[in-house]
C-alpha cells in the first residue's frame, strides 16, 4: 500500500491542531512566516501548563528544599519530592531513591563516569561505547580513561546507521566494566536494540548505561523492562525546562558508588576528622537543586501522560514515514541514517550545497532545523561529510509543515543551481 493511502486509513490518535494551541511559541512568526519548528532533538517547545506551573512556583511556593521548617519550605519540598515520584512512575523505576536529579543528560553521564568510574574502573579495565555516541557519551569516558588507565572500545555501525552487534560480543571480556550506549541516535535517528544489548551485557555481568536523551520523548520507557542499570535523560527534551535532568540507577549500584560532588544536603554529618554521606538520592544531589526545574518537569510529564506516549509514538512514526517518503523524492538529497528502526529524525545532505547554507535559507522561510555535526563528529567521519541538515519532528508538527520543508529545500536547490 502506498504511504499516502496508508496515512488516510490511519486514525490520528489526537487532534494535532488542538495540541498546537497548547504551545504559545508555535503561534509566532519568524521573518514574516509562521514558525515551523523542526529542531526538537535539540530542545522541545513548552506547553502553557509547564510555563504556568513554573510561574506559580515563583509566585506562591518559592523556597529552598529539605532545609526549613517554615511553611513555604515545606510546600517547596513536598512539590520537589512529588516531582521525583512522578519521574519514578514515568520510567517505572522500582524505588524513588533511584531517581537522582541532575542538570541534564550530560551531567548524569559525567556523574556516572566520575562516581561509578572512580569506584569500579581502574588500569587496564575496559568501557564499551559505540561509534554513534553524542560527544557527551564519549568525552567523560575519555577523561576517565586518561585518569585511570582504562581503555575505550567502540562498537561500529554500518552505512545504514545500524550497530554491528557481532562486534559487541567480541569486545566483552573479564576486563569490561561498563557499556554506555545511546538508545536513539540524535544524528542518525537509529533506535538501537538496547534490550538485546542489556541481555548480552548481563550474560557477562557487565552493567549498562542507556543514554535516553532522544528516546524518552518518543516512546514509553520502562527501565525495569529494559533491564538497564542506568538510564539518563534531560527535562528540556520532553517539553520541560532546561537545567533539569535525571539519572536513574539501580539502588544497589548507587549505594556502592562514591559521591560525585560534595556540599550541602549530600551529608549526614561533617567534622574535620570524618564526614558521613546522606542516603540516596541525596548523596548525589549536593547544593540547592533546580527546584523549579523539577516542578516544571513534573508538569511536562503530566502533559505527556494526558496525550499518551503510545499515541505520540504512533503519530510521530506516521509523520516520520511521510517525511521520509517526501524527502526521498528529492533527487539531490541523500538521507544519512536509514536504519530499519528509527525515531523521528531526518538527517540529510544536498549534493554540492553546504548544510549551513541549507539551514540559513530555510531560516528565511521560518523553518528551524539544525545544521552541523550535532555533537557526533565520529558519525560525520564515518560518512566522510562535514555536517548534515537535521529535521527532528515532534507530535505538534504536521504534514503541512513537512510540505513546507520540502518546498524550502526545493528553493535551496534552485538558489544554488
Ligand atoms: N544533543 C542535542 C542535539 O542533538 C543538543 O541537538
Amino acid at each position: 500500500m502506498k504511504l499516502q493511502e496508508n496515512l488516510e486509513k490511519v486514525s490520528i490518535p489526537f487532534d494535532v491542531y488542538k495540541v498546537r494551541e497548547d504551545f504559545p511559541i508555535l503561534k509566532t512568526t519568524v521573518r514574516g512566516n509562521p514558525l515551523v519548528y523542526f529542531d526538537n532533538a535539540a530542545t522541545t517547545q513548552k506547553p502553557i501548563s509547564v510555563i504556568e506551573r513554573i510561574r506559580k512556583y515563583y509566585e506562591q511556593e518559592n523556597s529552598n528544599v529539605h532545609r526549613g521548617v517554615h511553611y513555604l519550605s515545606e510546600i517547596a519540598t513536598k512539590e520537589f519530592e512529588a516531582a521525583r515520584e512522578q519521574v519514578r512512575k514515568f520510567i517505572n523505576a522500582e524505588f524513588k531513591e533511584e531517581i537522582i536529579f541532575t542538570r541534564g543528560t550530560t551531567e548524569a553521564i559525567n556523574l556516572v563516569a566520575n562516581s561509578f568510574g572512580k569506584t569500579f574502573i581502574g588500569q587496564g579495565d575496559e568501557i564499551i561505547i559505540s561509534e554513534m555516541e553524542h560527544h557527551s557519551n564519549i568525552v567523560p569516558w575519555q577523561l576517565l580513561c586518561e585518569e585511570t588507565g582504562a581503555k575505550l572500545r567502540v562498537i561500529p555501525f554500518d552505512d545504514n546507521g545500524e550497530l554491528i552487534l557481532d562486534e559487541l560480543e567480541k569486545f566483552l571480556n573479564e576486563r569490561t566494566k561498563l557499556i554506555s550506549i545511546v538508545h536513539v541516535s540524535n544524528s542518525l535517528g537509529t533506535v538501537n536494540p538496547v534490550k538485546k544489548i542489556v541481555e548480552i551485557a548481563h550474560s557477562y555481568a557487565v552493567p549498562v548505561l542507556l543514554d535516553g536523551a532522544q528516546s524518552i520523548m518518543h516512546q514509553k520507557i520502562d527501565v525495569q523492562d529494559l533491564g538497564c542499570d542506568f538510564f539518563v535523560f534531560s527535562g528540556h527534551k520532553i517539553y520541560g525546562p532546561t537545567g533539569i535532568g535525571v539519572l536513574y540507577g539501580k539502588k544497589d549500584l548507587l549505594e556502592k558508588m562514591r559521591p560525585y560532588q560534595g556540599g550541602g544536603d549530600m551529608i549526614k554529618s561533617v567534622t574535620f576528622q570524618k564526614t558521613t554521606y546522606n542516603d540516596l538520592p541525596y548523596k548525589f544531589e549536593a547544593g540547592t537543586p533546580n527546584i523549579e526545574g523539577a516542578i516544571g518537569l513534573r508538569a511536562a510529564i503530566d502533559y505527556l501522560n494526558e496525550i499518551g506516549l503510545e499515541n505520540i509514538a504512533q503519530y510521530e512514526n506516521e509523520l516520520l514515514n511521510y517525511a521520509t517518503e517526501k524527502l526521498s523524492q528529492i533527487s539531490n538529497l541523500k538521507l544519512i541514517g536509514t536504519a530499519k528502526s528509527k525515531g523521528p529524525i531526518l538527517s540529510f545532505i544536498l549534493e554540492n550545497i553546504h548544510p549551513h547554507d541549507v539551514g540559513t535559507i530555510l531560516d528565511y522561510e521560518g523553518i528551524a532545523v539544525r545544521t552541523g555535526h550535532h555533537c557526533t563528529q565520529p558519525v560525520m567521519e564515518h560518512f566522510k561529510i562535514p555536517a548534515t541538515t537535521r529535521a527532528s519532528l515532534s507530535f505538534y508538527n504536521t504534514k503541512e509543515e513537512v510540505d513546507r520543508l520540502v518546498q524550502g529545500i526545493q528553493k535551496v536547490i534552485k538558489v544554488f543551481s
